[in-house]
């Protein structure tokens, strides 16, 4: 009998498989993506890239984690002793720490936000609380408060090493205990406020003008780029090809029906965007944010504070909305450092205590590079990006499709025939509809098309 960790639950581990992929993916980084390209169109590629790609890949991995029930290094070396496919695997780790050092700092804003709606003082030199102010006005005073907020050198620091104590805690406890459990509280709790949200949102006086914009579909704004701009998304937004769900499936007990567990988690994924866009568009045309462009991080720590201000109870949604934020950031970073911890125990046969030290300690030190950069250290250049700006590039963009492409690959044609198919259907005990498209897309279509779409955004 193995003693490696195992979800306690079915349906604890789609909660906790739905908290990695539920993340800033969706709540910050969706809307804006939908809002610069289309609305509508965009939402209908992400839901065709998602059922089309996002699926079969994620089959894919927790063919592989499952099936093997081991780090995502470890899966490599066991399908294909001798052979370099292992490099795959390390790319997927080193990727997915390198996320974790900036996701980290983005991680610790949401914090200090959460504290200072808590407190009242994000709000406290704003005029106009009873929307007097113009909005272009606010714009400006929330823009200023976050870049002067982001360029200190310590105060975004303490927040950052908050967070990091919180994943470190949470991942000491281990898989049970710690991951699941913690998932299947703050889940849960971020479902109901998001609920909430999406009623507040209703009541805005131009409701039906923003779920217009994101529901009525105008197929003339799809170009190339908004294709590359969806694929991206859903990879990112899924945790596709960083090793996270290869690992989480290594804790699947093997019985898990792992078709119905993608569909369920991607699902739940996709309502979680689609959810944010219902809060956000209808908050935007009402207080006509749109000319201010919703980019990444503005999005989450201007444009929405400008919202909360033309409010009533500003402080009460802003600090529940900073929660709902940081529980959607703690569930992913949690994942993203998973990766690793499971890496340093199957690989070093370490402990678990020591493989999360050595996993979070090091942390310290890059997360502070990356807050660094953003202020004092922002002269130092990598590709003419600062540290934060190249390692989020760096990863997401190149090796979280790299990763991807070679998974699909290894699946698809490397792995002893009939694996994937033994793994889909639990040795031939259950149907699964999806297998054969399943394959086909994992051999076939993924592989190319992630391979058009990365090339494509280089030219
Ligand atoms: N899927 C999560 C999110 O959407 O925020 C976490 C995440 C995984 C982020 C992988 C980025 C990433 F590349």
């Amino acid at each position: 009998m193995s003693n490696k960790a195992q979800f306690g639950s079915k349906i604890g581990l789609i909660i906790a498989t739905v908290g990695s992929a539920v993340g800033l993916g969706n709540v910050w980084r969706f809307p804006a993506e939908a809002q610069t390209n289309g609305g509508a169109a965009f939402l209908l590629l992400y839901i065709g890239c998602v059922f089309l790609l996002g699926i079969p890949v994620m089959l894919a991995e927790f063919s592989l984690g499952r099936g093997q029930r081991t780090d995502s290094v470890g899966v490599f070396h066991k399908l294909a002793p001798k052979r370099p496919w292992w490099i795959v695997g390390a790319l997927a780790i080193l990727a997915s720490y390198l996320i974790l050092s900036f996701y980290m700092v983005v991680a610790g804003w949401t914090f200090e936000y959460m504290w200072q709606s808590i407190t009242g003082s994000l709000y406290a030199p704003v005029v106009g609380i009873d929307g007097s102010l113009a909005t272009d006005m606010l714009d400006r005073q929330f823009r200023t408060k976050m870049q002067e907020y982001i360029m200190q050198d310590w105060k975004p620091l303490i927040p950052t090493y908050i967070m990091l104590a919180i994943n470190l805690g949470i991942l000491l406890m281990g898989v049970q205990k710690g991951i699941e459990k913690m998932s299947n509280i703050l889940m849960p709790m971020l479902f109901v406020l998001l609920l909430v949200f999406c009623g507040v949102s209703m009541t805005f006086p131009k409701a039906i003008d923003g779920l217009e914009f994101f529901f009525r579909p105008d197929f003339s704004k799809i170009t190339p780029g908004v294709v590359i701009n969806a694929l991206g998304q859903a990879f990112f937004s899924l945790s596709l090809g960083m090793g996270i769900l290869i690992t989480y499936s290594s804790y699947f007990p093997k019985d898990t029906k792992l078709g119905k567990t993608a569909v369920t988690v991607s699902m739940l994924d996709l309502l979680v965007a689609v959810m944010m866009g219902v809060i956000i568009f209808p908050a935007v045309k009402t207080f006509g944010l749109d000319e201010h462009g919703l980019e990444g991080v503005t999005l989450v720590f201007v444009t929405l504070p400008e919202v909360f201000a033309q409010m009533p109870g500003t402080q009460i949604w802003s600090s529940l909305f900073f929660l709902l934020l940081m529980v959607a950031a703690l569930t992913s970073t949690i994942s993203l450092a998973e990766v690793s911890i499971a890496f340093m125990m199957d690989r070093f046969r370490m402990k678990r205590t020591a493989a999360c030290l050595t996993v979070i300690l090091p942390l310290f030190v890059l997360s502070t590079l990356c807050s660094l950069s953003q202020g004092s250290l922002s002269w130092l250049k990598i590709a003419g990006l600062n540290i934060f700006d190249f390692l989020d590039t760096m990863a997401t963009n190149v090796m979280l499709p790299v990763g991807a492409i070679f998974t699909c690959l290894f699946v698809g044609w490397c792995v002893p025939k009939g694996y994937f198919k033994d793994e889909i259907t639990n040795n031939g005990t259950i149907r699964s509809r999806i297998y054969r498209p399943g394959l086909f897309i994992v051999k076939y279509v993924a592989p190319i098309l992630i391979a058009v779409v990365l090339i494509s955004s280089f030219l």
